[in-house]
C-alpha cells in the first residue's frame, strides 16, 4: 500500500516507528505492506516511489529538524506537488489542527480525494469545519475517509459506538474528551490554583501550542462535531456547538462541588443540544476519571449506558488508530 504522509511530528514519527517495528507481523498477519513513498513537514519533503527507508527518515528528522535532508537531490517537491504528482493509494494527514480555516490539512485532504486516494486524518480541523461536505466528497470520488484517531487517540471510541453498538439507537452521550483540561481540573481539585495547574500541564508538554484550543474547549468541541456527525447522523460543524472552556472555573467552584461528592469536569455532550462546558459530575460516576484520561458514556435505547475509558492522546496510541484505519481500508478495498 503506497502512502503519502503529511506532517512528521509526534504522530507522524510514531507511525513510521510503528510500521518499522511491526513490518514482519503486519505482513504475516494481515498481508499489509505499508510503503511510505512521500513525506513532508513544514520545511520540506522526502520522496522515493519505491518506498522510503523508515529508520533513515526518523534519523534525518532528528538530526536536521526536517525530512528535506533525507537525500541530496536538489529537486525538492512541495507537499502540494507531491499530492498532485506522486502515485499513492492512501494519504495520511497529521499536520496541526486549526479551527480557523483548517489549513493546510483541508487542502491536502480534498486534493487527495479528488485524485482518487483514500484518506486517513488524525487532524481534527478539516472535519470540525466541514465534516458533511468532506464525507460527500469522499462518496462522490468513491474513496474512503477514515478518522479514528481524531476522538480518543488510540481508544476506539468511534468504532465502539459505530460498530459494537450497531443496530442500537444511541439516544445521547456525554464525555471528557480533552485530557489537558481534565489534568488541570484534577490538579485544581487537589489544591492547585488554575495558574499553577496550567503551568504544570505546560511543563509536562500537555498543552497545545495555542492554549486556547484546550482551555476554551475548542478541541473538545471539534471532537463533539465529529461524534455528532458520525454517530448521530447530524450535519453540524463547529459554530453549532455551544462552547465554554475552563478559564472561569475557580477553586471555590471545585470545593463547592466536592462538598456534594462531585468533581467539575469539562463535559462534551449531545442530548437536546450540542454543548461543551464545565459540569459537576458525581465522583461515583464511571465518567468521573482523573488526570489526562478521557471517558465517554453512550446511552442507547435498549442496552443502557456504557462508559469507555482510555488515554485520549499520545503519539503511539494515535499511530495505532491510524493502523486500524489502514487495515479497514485494506479490507474494504479488497472486497471490490
Ligand atoms: N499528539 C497526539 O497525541 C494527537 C492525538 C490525536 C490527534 N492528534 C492530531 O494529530 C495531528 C498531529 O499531531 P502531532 O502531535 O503529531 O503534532 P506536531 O508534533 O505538532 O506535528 C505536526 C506536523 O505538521 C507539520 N506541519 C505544520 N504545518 C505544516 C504545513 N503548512 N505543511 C506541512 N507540514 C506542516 C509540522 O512540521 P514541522 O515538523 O516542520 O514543524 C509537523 O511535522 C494534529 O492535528 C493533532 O491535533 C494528535
Amino acid at each position: 500500500m503506497r502512502i503519502i504522509l503529511c506532517g512528521f511530528g509526534v504522530v507522524g514519527q510514531s507511525l513510521v516507528k510503528l510500521f518499522d517495528s511491526r513490518s514482519e507481523d503486519l505482513y504475516a498477519k494481515y498481508g499489509l505492506k505499508p510503503r511510505i513513498v512521500g513525506v513532508f513537514d513544514s520545511k520540506g519533503s522526502a520522496v522515493d516511489s519505491s518506498g522510503l527507508d523508515l529508520e533513515k527518515l526518523v534519523e534525518t528528522k532528528k538530526k536536521h529538524g526536517s525530512v528535506r535532508n533525507y537525500s541530496n537531490s536538489k529537486n525538492k517537491m512541495s507537499g502540494i506537488d507531491m499530492i498532485k504528482n506522486l502515485e499513492a493509494d492512501v494519504l495520511i494527514e497529521t499536520t496541526a489542527s486549526n479551527y480557523k480555516d483548517a489549513e493546510p490539512g483541508m487542502t491536502h485532504i480534498t486534493m487527495a480525494m479528488k485524485k482518487g486516494m483514500h484518506v486517513i486524518s488524525v487532524n481534527k480541523g478539516p472535519l470540525a469545519l466541514a465534516f458533511p461536505s468532506l464525507l460527500e466528497l469522499a462518496t462522490y470520488n468513491q474513496v474512503l475517509l477514515k478518522f479514528s484517531g481524531t476522538v480518543g487517540g488510540g481508544t476506539p471510541i468511534l468504532d465502539y459506538a459505530k460498530d459494537s453498538l450497531r443496530g442500537e439507537r444511541i439516544t445521547s452521550f456525554a464525555g471528557i474528551l480533552n485530557g489537558t483540561t481534565n489534568y488541570i481540573l484534577t490538579n485544581m481539585a487537589n489544591g492547585l490554583t488554575f495558574e499553577s495547574a496550567l503551568k504544570d500541564a505546560k511543563d509536562k508538554g500537555y498543552v497545545e501550542a495555542d492554549e486556547a484550543l484546550d482551555l476554551d474547549g475548542l478541541d473538545a468541541a471539534a471532537k463533539l462535531v465529529i461524534l455528532a456527525n458520525w454517530i448521530m447522523g447530524m450535519k453540524v460543524t463547529m459554530p453549532d456547538i455551544k462552547c465554554t472552556g475552563i478559564r472561569k472555573v475557580t477553586t471555590e467552584d471545585i470545593k463547592k462541588a466536592a462538598k456534594k461528592k462531585c468533581a467539575i469536569k469539562l463535559i462534551a455532550s449531545c442530548n437536546k443540544e450540542l454543548e461543551v462546558g464545565p459540569k459537576e459530575v458525581s465522583i461515583d460516576d464511571p465518567l468521573c476519571v482523573n488526570g489526562t484520561l478521557n471517558a465517554i458514556a453512550f446511552t442507547s435505547e435498549h442496552s443502557g449506558t456504557q462508559t469507555i475509558i482510555g488515554k485520549g492522546a499520545g503519539g503511539m496510541e494515535t499511530a495505532s488508530s491510524i493502523l486500524r484505519d489502514l487495515l479497514d481500508i485494506r479490507q474494504e478495498t479488497a472486497k471490490n
